[in-house]
């Protein structure tokens, strides 16, 4: 397995994890699929109160060195939710801390700086060691990032595949220069890449396959992870899947068949509309929160300093 570093946290986490969404709590062969990703340094496994299989991933991880990601939806963005469903979400998982705790998508009517401060409550106690955000624009980042006081966002999750590719028009860039994890979700494009959905993609995918002695499905992974400050977490519920999925990792694409990935047409992802824009005019922003941020840095230096991607 190749690894990055979260964030700036200092934590090593894999290129590659498991995603959980649509995996039943009752399911056996979903939690043999997970301890399969664990076992082939897939450590990360993403789940999300809202997929209400929790308990599933705690039997999965028990005994394990699993690094846990779960979500906290809009719903519950008021401070005293956010402390219950975190609670919740302990309770079903069966761990004492959650490693990665992210807000599931943006609310459009609960205050993220009400937010943010529960979260880093939530830290203070001992019970989120990182915190993150999915679904977030440019903008929507700086917002929280502004609303926190000791912690940094570590990661965004968000959509990003073969043929969704809409973060490389500006988020990505952003993110890689913030030192923000981008965390790939539905990077098999929820399982049209395996099926060959887009002849054209397809095409070059197949092709470099060929050239590299590994199946499509590895291709489309290996370009996500190829990225500087990404990684991602495709799920899988059969070990077959698994292991390929794993097989992305430990291997390259060359710069030239990256860019003619790159040079394919993807979909435009809404949630980056706009932003994109945004950031042109607003980089300065980022940097002000980041020297507010820099300076409470100062004032507490026993932080990890920061390690490679
Ligand atoms: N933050 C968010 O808002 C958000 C939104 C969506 C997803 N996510 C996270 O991202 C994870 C992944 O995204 P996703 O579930 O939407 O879709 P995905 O990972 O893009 O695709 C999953 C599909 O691909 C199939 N698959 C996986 N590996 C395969 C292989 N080697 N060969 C053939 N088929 C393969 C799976 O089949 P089997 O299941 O049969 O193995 C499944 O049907 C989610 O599970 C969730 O954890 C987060």
């Amino acid at each position: 397995m190749e690894y990055m570093e979260l964030g700036r946290t200092g934590e090593r986490i894999p290129k590659l994890g498991i995603g959980t969404w649509k995996m039943p709590n009752d399911s056996k062969e979903c939690i043999s699929a997970i301890r399969t990703a664990i076992s082939s340094g897939m450590t990360l496994v993403d789940t999300a109160e809202m997929y209400a299989n929790e308990e599933m991933v705690g039997s999965a991880i028990h005994g394990s060195e699993a690094f846990v990601v779960t979500k906290v939806s809009p719903h519950h963005f008021h401070a005293h939710d956010v402390a219950k469903a975190c609670d919740a979400s302990l309770k079903r998982l069966g761990i004492k801390s959650i490693d990665l705790y992210l807000l599931h998508w943006p609310s459009a009517s609960i205050p993220i700086s009400e937010t943010m401060r529960a979260m880093e409550g939530l830290v203070r106690a001992g019970k989120v060691r990182h915190i993150g955000v999915s679904n977030f624009s440019v903008e929507e980042m700086l917002e929280a990032q502004a609303a926190l006081k000791r912690e940094e966002i570590a990661a965004n999750q968000v959509e990003y595949s073969a043929y969704v590719r809409s973060i490389e028009k500006g988020m990505l860039e952003f993110c890689q220069r913030e030192r923000i994890t981008v965390m790939a979700y539905s990077p098999l494009a929820r399982g049209s890449i395996p099926n060959a959905a887009k002849r054209r993609v397809q095409e070059v995918l197949d092709r470099l396959a060929l050239a590299h002695k590994k199946t499509p499905v590895q291709v489309a992974l290996n370009y996500l992870i190829s990225h500087k400050g990404v990684m991602a977490i495709p799920k899988a519920a059969s070990r077959a899947h698994v292991l390929e999925d794993a097989g992305a990792a430990g291997w390259h694409l060359s710069p030239k068949e990256m860019l003619e990935i790159g040079s394919l047409g993807g979909q435009q992802s809404p949630m980056v509309h706009g932003a994109v824009k945004w950031l042109a005019k607003n980089m300065s922003a980022w940097s002000s929160v980041m020297e507010k941020i820099e300076k409470v840095r100062h004032a507490a230096p026993n932080r990890r300093s920061p390690g490679k991607d």
